[in-house]
Parts: structure tokens; C-alpha cells; sequence
């Protein structure tokens, strides 16, 4: 497989350069702390991972995939505050707020925030219509906001300390977590104008199920990894009494609904094998991982 990290992380960089006219030197420095400093890169890997299952090339998936990894960052910056879930640390360093300062770090995030659509709005190698573009740009709106990422992670302040059913703890992690997953693989479709409505319908399945299985799988590493391998801190979720999978159902039960969450999502995939032009490896390899991941 490609070597995506690299890609990503090159394109992220080439991204976020200092020194350009305008900036605040302290405000590019927090966004570049947040964002260059690891994580797993997982949404871009699934960008391009949809790329190849559609045959749509890498060079129009860049800005898409840094798009989304800025957004993700981001959104890890302010939940980690301590007004939200108030942790030290994330990717094995200094949350942004510690590093830094609580106010730069909410200034960080918001220019992040930006920044993503800048790039979307921008970017010349995404070689794609005004209308295609405009649907990239919607798409991420969407899983970023008021009805995907934000809006999940109001509810699941609300949530602390509550006991939800699991209907309703689906609906707080389809949000937080599984919208911008989606949007992952949504992103390369609307840039795939041969895709079937059947075949669009199967991929959607296919992420939304990947997206719910991967936050349930981070509940469950949360009480059964460690802070060393996990870069943040094991344990969180039961100090702050968030509503998680594992204290719904135990954690036996969680990982089996993960699995079975995947199961789901390869079958989807299976359902597009031979329909569309690429190979879904990848994705399928994607949507594997997410279960067995130890971090
Ligand atoms: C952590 O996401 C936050 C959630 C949405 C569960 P990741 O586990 O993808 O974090 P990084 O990007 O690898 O740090
Ligand atoms: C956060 O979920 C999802 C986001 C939108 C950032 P968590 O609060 O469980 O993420 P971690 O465990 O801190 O990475
Ligand atoms: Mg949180
Ligand atoms: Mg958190
Ligand atoms: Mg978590």
C-alpha cells in the first residue's frame, strides 16, 4: 500500500507553512503543535482508501484528506479543554491548551476550522467542477457541525453522568465521531460522477457503520489499553462518567458489537465489489483495523 502517512503529513505540512503574511506567529505555531505532532491519520487513510476503490487519483484527494485531518485536529484540540473533557494529554504530548494557553488553544482550533475550508475552496489539484466542489464543501460542513461533530459532542456533555439507552448512546457517537468518518468516504464519491445510487447508498452503509464501530472500539480501549499506548489518558471516559459502550453493555458485549458493526461494513463493500472501478482492499483493510486497534 502506498505510503499514505507520508503523503499526508507532507500535504498537512505544505498546509500550515509559517511565516506567511498576516499571521499570528504564536496562533500558526499552536495549529501547526496540534496538528503535525501524530496521530494515527486515520481519515486521510480512508479518503484515499475510497480514492482507490473509485479510481478517483490521489492528487485530488489531497486537499479533501488534509481537510478532514484539520477539522479531526481541531476538534481534538477543544474536546481536550478543560471545559470539555479536560485532559493533559493527547498524541503523547502536552494537550494544546497545556502546551500553550486555554485561549489560544479555542483560537487554534477555530483557525483550524477555517483553514479546512480554505483549503477545500482553494485548493487547483482537486481538478474537479464549481458544483462538485461546492458538494466537498457542503459535505464537510455538514459532518463538522451543527448536526454532525458538534452537535455529538453536545450531547455527549449532556450525556455525562446519564444513563442513555443504547439508541440513544448511537445517536451521540454517529455524531461526534461517525459523521466526519463519513464524510471520508462520501468526499471521494462526489467526485466519482459514474457511482450508482445503489452503489452510493452501499458506501454510505459502509461508512456509517465503520464510524459508529470506531468510537465504540475507542470506549472500549479507553478502559483496557494504557496511557503510554494510547498517547492519552486510559481511564477518562469512567473519571468523567461519559456515557460509553462499555458501561452500556460491559465490555465483552461492546467489542462484539464493534466486530459485528464491521461485519456489517464489509458486507456493504461486498456489495459494490465488481460495480465500481477500483479496488475496495484497502477500505476493507481500513475497517478491519479499526476493530483490532490498541490506540
Ligand atoms: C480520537 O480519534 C478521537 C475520536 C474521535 C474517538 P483518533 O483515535 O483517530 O485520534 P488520532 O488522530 O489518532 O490522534
Ligand atoms: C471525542 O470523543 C470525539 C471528538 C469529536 C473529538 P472522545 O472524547 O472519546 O475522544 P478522546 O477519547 O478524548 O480522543
Ligand atoms: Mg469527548
Ligand atoms: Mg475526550
Ligand atoms: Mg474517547
Amino acid at each position: 500500500m502506498t505510503d499514505y502517512t507520508k503523503r499526508i503529513n507532507d500535504m498537512l505540512e505544505l498546509s500550515l507553512q509559517p511565516g506567511q503574511p498576516g499571521q499570528n506567529q504564536r496562533l500558526v505555531e499552536a495549529m501547526r503543535y496540534s496538528v503535525l505532532g501524530g496521530g494515527k491519520r486515520l481519515r486521510p487513510k480512508l479518503v484515499y482508501a475510497t480514492g482507490q476503490a473509485l479510481d478517483v487519483a490521489d492528487s485530488r484527494l489531497d486537499a479533501p484528506a488534509a481537510a478532514v485531518e484539520c477539522i479531526h485536529a481541531y476538534s481534538l484540540v477543544h474536546d481536550d479543554l478543560p471545559a470539555m473533557d479536560d485532559d493533559d494529554l493527547r498524541r503523547g504530548q502536552a494537550t494544546t491548551h497545556v502546551a500553550f494557553d486555554p485561549a489560544t488553544a479555542i483560537l487554534a482550533g477555530d483557525a483550524l476550522q477555517a483553514r479546512a475550508f480554505e483549503m477545500l475552496a482553494g485548493n487547483e489539484a482537486l481538478d474537479c467542477s464549481a458544483g462538485e466542489r461546492s458538494e466537498l464543501i457542503r459535505l464537510l460542513a455538514e459532518a463538522a457541525g451543527w448536526r454532525g461533530m458538534v452537535s455529538g459532542q453536545m450531547s455527549d456533555m449532556a450525556a455525562e453522568g446519564q444513563a442513555l439507552t443504547q439508541e440513544q448512546l448511537e445517536h451521540v457517537h454517529a455524531r461526534k465521531t461517525g459523521a466526519l468518518l463519513r464524510a471520508c468516504v462520501l468526499m471521494p464519491a462526489a467526485l466519482c460522477p459514474t457511482l450508482s445510487r445503489d452503489s452510493h447508498a452501499a458506501l454510505d452503509r459502509f461508512a456509517t457503520h465503520i464510524g459508529l464501530a470506531f468510537q465504540v472500539r475507542d470506549d472500549v480501549i479507553d478502559v483496557e489499553s494504557s496511557t503510554e499506548t494510547l498517547g492519552k489518558t486510559q481511564g477518562a471516559d469512567a473519571a468523567h462518567h461519559k456515557a460509553t459502550y462499555p458501561a452500556l453493555m460491559g465490555l465483552d458485549a461492546a467489542k462484539a458489537y464493534a466486530e459485528r458493526l464491521v461485519e456489517d461494513a464489509c458486507a456493504a463493500l461486498a456489495e459494490i465489489e465488481g460495480r465500481i472501478d477500483g479496488d475496495t482492499d484497502a477500505l476493507e483493510a481500513i475497517a478491519r483495523a479499526i476493530v483490532e486497534r490498541e490506540s
